[in-house]
């Protein structure tokens, strides 16, 4: 009895092998995902991903208290009511951000943003130069936040595309949702300025 168990686990497991062999040939086990997915992980394309991830990722952090800065200094409350709103999303951003890191087995890091860091300082640069209270400073302010946003249009315009490429749909998906809201937001700077606030400034005196 027992040997004919034996017997029986032998053929059991040789039939599981064949079985395994034969569904390598047709679609990759786990193992062979597993191996994929580590020779994803150090390919180079892979590597400048996930670094750009962090670039951004920093940029967003950056931008929260940037935001506030844009807030306090600027003079009509429709653009501080934008600049409040954009912080709001840029929060549910970095939340999204944190969902692409573990969607990608990743843990949620900063890389410092050059980038960001100059474009930050064209708006403290701004709020010294122009009059508090003035439509100048609004008009100097939604040109340097637009700036900004171009920055994240093409950053998350670039990394959805490369997510397409590389196979990760749910990553793209993120990044496009948040690709809408920069483009949301750049347009609706556009349509601030254009309403009345250029033509307020240029009455300036
Ligand atoms: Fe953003």
């Amino acid at each position: 009895m027992a040997k004919s168990d034996n017997t029986n686990n032998t053929k059991n497991s040789e039939q599981k092998e064949e079985k395994g062999f034969l569904e390598n040939l047709i679609s990759p086990d786990n193992n062979n995902k597993e191996k994929m997915n580590e020779e994803m992980k150090s390919s180079p394309l892979h590597q400048f991903f996930l670094d750009s991830l962090k670039d951004i990722y920093y940029a967003e952090h950056a931008m929260v208290d940037g935001l506030e800065t844009m807030q306090d200094a600027a003079t009509t409350t429709e653009l501080r009511e934008a600049f409040e709103e954009h912080q709001y999303q840029t929060k549910e951003q970095i939340n999204r951000l944190e969902r692409i890191f573990k969607l990608l087995g990743e843990t949620p890091q900063k890389k410092e943003c050059q980038a960001i860091k100059g474009l930050q300082k064209e708006v403290e640069n701004i709020i010294k130069i122009t009059e508090e209270g003035t439509m100048t400073r609004d008009a100097a302010l939604i040109i340097a936040a637009q700036k900004i946003e171009h920055y994240e249009i093409a950053s998350y315009g670039g990394l959805a595309q490369l997510a397409i490429t590389m196979g990760h749909e749910k990553v793209a998906n993120l990044l496009e949702t948040t690709l809408e809201e920069e483009e949301e937001t750049d347009f609706l700077l556009t349509d601030i300025a254009e309403t009345h606030i250029n033509l307020d400034a240029e009455h300036e005196k």
